[in-house]
Parts: C-alpha cells; structure tokens; sequence
C-alpha cells in the first residue's frame, strides 16, 4: 500500500528507563523520558506496522493503537522482548540500566553508624539489543548509542558489537539535544558504512525522519 508501505510488519520498540530495586522503597534509574521510544513507535504505526511498544516507567500516553507492554527493571523488559523475537523491525531505544543490584534486600536498608560510606555492589544486566542482534532470524536491528565522550567510535562498536543493521548516535553531552528533551540531532550510521546526518529537530519529526530513512534505505523497511 502507497500509504501503509509496513502493513503486515511486525516492529516491537523498547522505551524509556529501567528501574533497578535497592529494597521495597528504593530503586536506581535515570533520565529517560522515553519521548524518542514513543515517537518512534507513533511513526511505524503510520506507516501501518502492528507496534509492540515495550516500555519502562514513563509519564507518556502509549500512542493510539499500538500495543504497550509496561516493565519495570532491565530483566522483566528482556523477558518482554524475547516473547516477541518474531518481529520483522526491532527498535532498541530504551535507556537501559547497565547494571543492577547483586542482591535486593526484602527490608528496607538501614543508614548504619558504622561507616559514613555505603558499598553497594552491581553486577551486569542483560545486554538486550546484543540478545536481538545475535539471536533473531532476520530481525532489522537499530540500537541507539547516547554517548558524551568519542560518539561516533563508540557508535561504530557498537554497530559491530552488536550485530545491529543500524545505529543512531547522538551527543548527549549537549542539554539541547539527546536525554530528556524534546530535541534531538542524530546520525544513522549503516551496516555498509553508509550514513545520514538529521539535524536538530523534535523527536517527533525526528522519528519520522528516521522512519523514512529506513525505508528509503532498500524499499521496504528491511
Ligand atoms: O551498550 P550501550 O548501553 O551503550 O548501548 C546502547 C544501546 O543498547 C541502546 O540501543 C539500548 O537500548 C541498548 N541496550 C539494551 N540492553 C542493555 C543495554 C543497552 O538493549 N542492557
């Protein structure tokens, strides 16, 4: 269909941050506002994709008809993805916690005399996009690379790392652009080497750049 080039495409996006439990009562997160993640998702459902928008604890309203699985910390938003690993388009632009708790306490933590200094240890969360890139059957992959430091070197890691057919990177050291705001400026950077700069724009009119990009790319959203 002229209109609805992905009807009958399956895309399943994650968005937002990830909460990591300390105790009953504290949780380590960050800034995500996970406006990218829905806008993206908005875009896709546009173009007539069926949209599974996994996504962590925001303050957005999920887009009209797109379906919206809620997760809490990086392993409940793993195990949502890995039910939906059938999907022709995976979209991996969630703020995920690298690193979680080794141990929850079931009591809250108490502040102790003992040390002014609290040690908390962390160990790894699951790299989802990495399951994604090495684990689909012929998933079009595209993971985000929000860095402050050497962007396009860490982007091209992980392009490779990753096994990922497209990364978009952005300098999040910029307070205009990236984390939290309404604005973004991003490069895509392809499998093949190819790439497109989009220039600073809001994340809804970014997103549907970067839908149309994907398009372009080979015709088909593939
Ligand atoms: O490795 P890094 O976190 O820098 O890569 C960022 C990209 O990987 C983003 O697309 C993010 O959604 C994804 N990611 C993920 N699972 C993780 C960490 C990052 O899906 N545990």
């Amino acid at each position: 269909e002229e209109n609805a080039p992905l009807t009958g495409k399956k895309v399943v996006i994650t968005a937002g941050p990830t909460r990591e439990a300390l105790d009953p009562v504290r949780y380590m997160t960050n800034h995500s506002s996970g406006k990218m993640g829905y806008s993206l998702a908005e875009s896709f459902k546009s173009l007539g994709a069926d949209v599974v928008l996994i996504s962590g604890p925001v303050t957005l309203t999920p887009p009209d008809g797109v379906t919206t699985l809620g997760v809490i910390s990086t392993e409940d938003m793993f195990q949502a993805v890995k039910s939906h690993m059938d999907a022709d388009i995976g979209v991996f632009a969630a703020a995920v916690s690298d690193y979680t708790p080794v141990s929850f306490s079931e009591g809250k933590m108490k502040k102790t005399d003992a040390s002014d200094n609290l040690v908390i240890e962390l160990k790894k969360t699951p790299d989802i996009l990495k399951y994604a890139g090495h684990n689909s059957a012929g998933m079009y992959i595209i993971g985000f690379a929000a860095e402050t430091d050497d962007v396009r070197e860490y982007a091209l890691k992980k392009l490779k790392d990753k096994n990922a057919d497209c990364i978009i990177m952005n300098d999040v050291s910029n307070p205009e652009i990236g984390m939290n705001s309404d604005d973004n400026e991003v490069t895509l950077l392809f499998r093949d080497g190819s790439e497109k700069h989009l220039k600073k724009s809001s994340k809804s009119q970014i997103a549907r750049q970067i839908t149309r990009e994907l398009l372009e790319y080979d015709g088909r959203g593939r």
